[in-house]
């Protein structure tokens, strides 16, 4: 069926997203207590969630933003992960929260985590609005995370299909 005309339902409300960016948000700052932050945005699909978490943190905070790409077989992404922007902050000693929207196989992930490791920051967490833990592949965790589900395409909330539906202000869902 045409995506279009596919029913767009709510699995998550934006609601319920703020009240858990306010929870993670309650307890990066206590991780954090008298320490500086600085949390990287993975481009484009998490700046609905980054905006909505860091309203809630309350440590002193600094942004910057990445953007990868996965090149594999179709939607699948791969463990071939391409830098299309990288930080233009110097983490080397800071204390560095990768945001993310979601977690399927991990590869992005492993990868971006694995590059940002080599440059020593003093610490190195992984917060994520959604994680998918049945499609991993790759080897990673989230320390902080939103909404585990089940394995369906979302969008909403920052995720597209084709590139649409990231401003939708809730999670929803695609069926087949
Ligand atoms: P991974 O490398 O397989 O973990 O996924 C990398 C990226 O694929 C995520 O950061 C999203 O941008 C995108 N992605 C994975 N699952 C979905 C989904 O259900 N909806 C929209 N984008 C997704
Ligand atoms: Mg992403």
């Amino acid at each position: 069926m045409d995506v279009e005309k596919r029913q767009k339902k709510v699995l998550l409300t934006g609601e319920q997203i703020a009240r858990r960016a306010a929870e993670l948000g309650t307890q990066i700052s206590e991780d954090f207590k008298g320490e500086t932050v600085c949390l990287v945005g993975t481009l484009r699909g998490a700046v609905m969630w980054m905006a909505e978490l860091m309203k809630n943190i309350t440590c002193d905070t600094v942004i910057d933003f990445v953007m990868a790409s996965s090149y594999g077989s179709g939607t699948e992404s791969s463990g071939n992960v391409k830098i299309k922007k990288d930080l233009d902050t110097d983490i080397a000693g800071k204390n560095v929260i990768i945001i993310e929207d979601i977690i399927d196989t991990g590869n992005t992930l492993a990868a971006l985590r694995d590059l940002f490791a080599s440059r020593r920051p003093r610490s190195l967490k992984i917060c994520t609005l959604l994680d998918k833990p049945s499609r991993r592949t790759a080897a990673v965790k989230a320390d902080y995370v939103g909404f585990e589900i089940e394995n369906l395409f979302v969008i909403g909330y920052g995720l597209d299909y084709d590139q649409k539906y990231r401003n939708l202000p809730y999670v929803s869902y695609l069926e087949d």
